[in-house]
């Protein structure tokens, strides 16, 4: 059977949001109309992912509000004949189920997905950050490759790496280690280097929130000890996997599908522009409002 769970980390504090995440969550802040996990699961179903499990965690419950069916505002649209804005609900009708757990201590990514493990038991399974959306619009098939491959290759770990054009930026992030030169999309993973300084990285291809994992993740994030930050570390476990002779796959994400990081503010406003300049109704009349501004500084 195709893998059609996935697990969707949203438990993090999100310290680098503050004062904005203090009393919501930043998997809930909005990018152009909608929050950032609502790309996220429209994403998800369009892969064929039919049932998502969510880490969630103190003051995160707005997201369960969100995903649940509003009967009342429903019918307060329709008695006011707001078809318009009821056209707006009907991603609440996809055909995803979901379930939801709570990270109860936040020890890092690492154990919010160990978190899952009896609910996901011995299933192959899609892991997506919450926080973070591929592609304009979250009009990305990289997930749907993913699982392809999965099938494919029966792999343990398959990630999807985004291509930095700036070698400096590997100091933030998980980089991949290849297992020859990368000539293709799709390549054999060797190991992955977290946050190497840049005479050091063996690639310049960064981790980017979308995974397709084995059970096997579950046994080595039992085993992983808390790294940096006192945390348990994702890709410890990952690395470990590799080494112990686990199959690893990365997926080059396509130029025109990059990874919006909803994480810091900088990354953040970027996103925001991006997706309110292509907003049908609205962008156009924004673009010419920012080119005034900015002719004019
Ligand atoms: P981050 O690595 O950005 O961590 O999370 P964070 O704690 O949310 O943010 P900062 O560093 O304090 O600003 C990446 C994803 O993993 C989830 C987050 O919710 C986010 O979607 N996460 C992170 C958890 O679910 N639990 C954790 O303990 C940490």
């Amino acid at each position: 059977m195709s893998v059609d769970l996935a697990v969707v980390p949203v438990a993090g504090l999100g310290t680098r949001l503050l004062p904005a995440t203090k009393s919501q969550p930043k998997e809930m802040l909005p990018i152009g109309r909608r929050p950032v996990v609502q790309y996220v699961v429209e994403e998800l179903s369009r892969a064929g992912v039919r049932r998502i499990l969510f880490i969630t965690g103190y003051g995160k419950s707005s997201i369960e509000d969100f995903f649940d069916i509003n009967q009342q505002l429903i019918t307060n649209l329709r008695r006011s004949g707001k078809e318009d804005q009821l056209a707006e609900l009907a991603f609440e009708r996809n055909e995803v189920e979901y379930a939801y757990t709570r990270q109860r201590e936040q020890l890092g990514l690492g154990h919010a997905v160990l978190v899952g493990e009896p609910f996901v038991g011995s299933q192959p399974f899609v892991c997506a950050l919450g926080d973070s959306i591929i592609g304009l619009q979250a009009k990305s098939r990289i997930v749907e490759r993913m699982i392809e491959e999965f099938e494919r290759t029966k792999a343990d770990v398959i990630v999807a790496f985004e291509e930095l054009t700036n070698p400096a930026e590997v100091v933030h992030y998980g980089i991949a280690q290849p297992k020859g030169p990368v000539t293709n999309d799709i390549f054999e993973l060797e190991s992955l280097v977290e946050k190497p300084a840049v005479d050091e990285a063996p690639s310049n291809l960064a981790v980017a929130a979308r995974y397709v994992f084995s059970p096997a993740i579950f046994d080595e994030l039992r085993r992983t000890p808390r790294g940096k930050g006192g945390e348990i570390q994702l890709t410890d476990a990952m690395r470990q996997v590799l080494a112990n002779g686990g199959k690893g796959i990365g997926i080059r994400l396509p130029a025109d599908e990059p990874r919006f990081d909803i994480g810091n503010f900088e990354s953040y406003f970027q996103a925001f522009v991006d997706f309110a300049l292509a907003d049908p109704q609205f962008g156009p009349g924004l673009e010419t409002y920012l080119r005034k501004k900015l002719d004019k500084s």
